[in-house]
């Protein structure tokens, strides 16, 4: 039977979960891990779904079509990257405003979908160094004060964002690993993913451990990658420290599904991403890296034995190469001590 598929959002999702088998032999792990390769969808990561899910109950519910409006966000690459690609495939002209330290990789990406890039200047920018995500707001309402049937996707409030992982990334998790998943790991960004993804697993297991990823604080300040505010750990950020929650909590993040946050320096991230893609195959990007980083701890532990650990893996390393990411540094890596 002929299998032609009509356009490049009919691949978004169903992407699989893999067993690290050989790399839970090497590290002798009492748990299982089996990571869930988002990098899969079409555009590369995790966002498809979300850019996907956003443009289309916009759409449902008739506020916006192809011949007159154009999609704005602020954003730092993935997102941007994905509304791009689908903007392009169904028609839509898309304006992106960027954070600073966006790779080169992500500017050609978005050039290649056709998107067009905002003028924003640094005056502009500044606020987003002090307030982080509490700055974009305003700077999506100066973009779209600037652009004739402006429509903004809003990803760190728009209840869309949510629901793609609540109704495909949860359910494909649940059924991909036959509900026997015990324990899940992401990072936060929006909040999207975790918020989503954990609201239904645990609907369905109220057992499911939630941890959040969050990058060592120490790690974004001594940044190891030159001219990058967050510590190269790009799309994640601590929610969470020993003060409560900080001004970097999206509306999209659920304190409520979340129940632990654990710290990871960059060296265990780059020995993660060094270690999967020794031992795997699989080359993954630094917020995977983080994630894969907090499973292979949580596996040590005797209380996870047989335990099905079960990371977000939002994207892969390809997208990161202007910075090196495959290079393996023993000067950092083998200061690791935690596995
Ligand atoms: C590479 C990467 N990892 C993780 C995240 C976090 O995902 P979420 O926005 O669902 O919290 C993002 C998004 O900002 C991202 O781009």
């Amino acid at each position: 039977m002929a299998k032609i598929y009509n356009s490049i959002t009919e691949l978004v999702g169903r992407t699989p979960i893999v067993e690290f088998k050989r790399l839970e032999k090497v590290l002798g792990l009492k748990g299982r891990i089996a990571g869930k390769l988002e990098y899969f969808n079409p555009a590369g990561s995790h966002k498809d779904r979300i850019a996907l899910e956003i443009i289309e109950g916009a759409e449902a519910r008739g506020e916006i079509s192809p011949d007159k409006t154009t999609l704005v966000e602020f954003t730092s690459g993935n997102t941007g990257i994905a509304l791009a690609a689908f903007a392009a495939a169904k028609g839509y002209k898309f304006k992106i405003g960027l954070q600073p330290g966006v790779s080169v990789e992500r500017l050609k990406l978005l050039e290649a979908y056709n998107a067009e890039i905002a003028d924003i200047t640094p005056e502009d920018l500044a606020p987003v160094f002090e307030k982080g995500v509490e700055a974009f707001g305003p700077l999506t309402e100066k973009l779209l004060a600037g652009t004739v049937n402006g429509y903004a996707t809003w990803q760190l409030s728009n209840p869309d964002n949510i629901l793609a992982h609540y109704r495909h990334t949860g359910p494909e998790i649940w059924e991909d690993t036959d509900g026997a998943v015990d324990i899940f790991i992401g990072g936060v960004g929006t909040g999207g993913s975790t918020h989503g993804v954990s609201k239904y697993l645990k609907e369905k297991k109220p057992e499911v451990v939630t941890i959040i990823t969050q990058p060592d604080p120490e790690s974004v300040k001594n940044s190891a990658v030159e001219g990058a505010g967050d510590g190269g750990f790009h799309g994640i950020h601590a929610v969470k420290d020993e003060n409560g929650f900080n001004a970097m909590k999206p509306d999209n993040f659920s304190a409520e599904y979340s129940d632990r946050y654990e710290y990871v320096t960059y060296a265990e991230t780059l020995k993660a991403i060094h270690l999967v893609g020794r031992y795997e195959g699989i080359f993954l990007g630094a917020s995977a890296g983080a994630s894969l980083a907090v499973a292979i701890r949580e596996a040590l532990k005797e209380e996870n034995e047989g335990k099905l650990i079960i990371p977000l893996l939002p994207d892969n390393g390809e997208r990161y190469l202007s910075e090196n990411l495959q290079r393996v540094r023993p000067e950092l890596e083998n200061k690791v001590t935690t596995f």
